[in-house]
């Protein structure tokens, strides 16, 4: 089975629409959103249709939490978008009660936790607060207390978003913990530069996977990031990270021309972080 995992899309449609046409060039049985849909970009209305009818089900992000209920710990930018957003929603059920509705309804009916294919536990954050709690490639060094107490709450393998970081966390009883940028993992194929790692599971590891951000990526690499993951009884499952351009300069713009969406929201996609 080979799954696209997508993941804090953030309001970029410009983004998925890349993305998303990657996925299909390639070749999935299903696409699934680990969270946080809409906040900061100027497309919610857009990204959150093309997820409901796109992916077999999304994850309750942080953001979207946000927007459907109340903004906790946010940032005065995060917080303002957070508000554009839920107005913009509100505002298209004024003009089209049906869909607007109906994309409420999607929105509200998002579960915080998923399990795919028996093994992988999915989640927006952790698995220890799934909502709201980043686990970072630091906390190996500065947290490593909070680190073993995730490890210790899979089973096996986790799917998760959040940090705007794609990656993978294994942890063996060997070794303990570890963080493996994609760049990191080998197995490029020059033909194909998008592909830019690709991750062999261990059977005595466990993993945790973050796909990274379509949207807006955080680790100074401005590319929309995704991963396929590739799952079965015949082959050791895999993990495949991609990158992709897509036109920066005009999601930007569209964010400039926003008023309550602060300006950094656009400069912040140039630099990736
Ligand atoms: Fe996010």
């Amino acid at each position: 089975m080979r799954t696209a995992l997508i993941s804090d899309i953030h309001g970029n449609l410009d983004a998925l629409q890349v993305v998303l046409a990657d996925v299909d060039r390639r070749g999935v049985d299903e696409i699934v959103c680990l969270g946080d849909i809409v906040g900061y970009g100027p497309n919610p209305i857009e990204c959150v249709d093309l997820v409901a009818e796109r992916c077999a089900w999304s994850l309750m992000g942080n953001h979207d939490f946000a927007v459907l209920y109340e903004p906790t710990n946010f940032n005065v930018v995060a917080k303002d978008a957070a508000h554009w957003t839920r107005d913009v929603l509100e505002e298209a059920v004024e003009q089209d009660p049906a869909s607007g509705n109906r994309r409420l309804d999607f929105l509200n009916r998002i579960k915080t936790r998923q399990l795919h294919e028996k093994l992988y536990t999915c989640v927006h954050g952790s698995v220890r607060k799934p909502i709201n709690e980043y686990l970072f490639d630091e906390d190996i060094r500065d947290d490593p207390a909070k680190v073993r107490r995730i490890f210790e709450m899979i089973d096996q393998r986790c799917l998760v978003g959040h940090t705007h970081v794609p990656g993978v966390f294994i942890h063996t009883e060997e070794d303990g913990p570890d963080f493996m940028r994609p760049s990191s993992l080998g197995h490029e194929d020059p033909d194909d530069p998008a592909l830019i790692g690709v991750h062999v599971f261990d059977p005595d590891e466990k993993a945790i996977v973050n796909p990274g951000s379509v949207g807006q990526p955080r680790d100074q690499d401005d590319r929309a990031s995704y991963a396929i993951l590739e799952t079965g009884d015949d082959a050791p499952h895999r993990v495949n990270f991609y990158r992709l351009q897509y036109d920066i300069t005009a999601v930007a713009e569209k964010i400039y021309a926003i008023d309550r969406l602060d300006d950094w929201l656009g400069d912040r996609l140039f630099q990736g972080r």
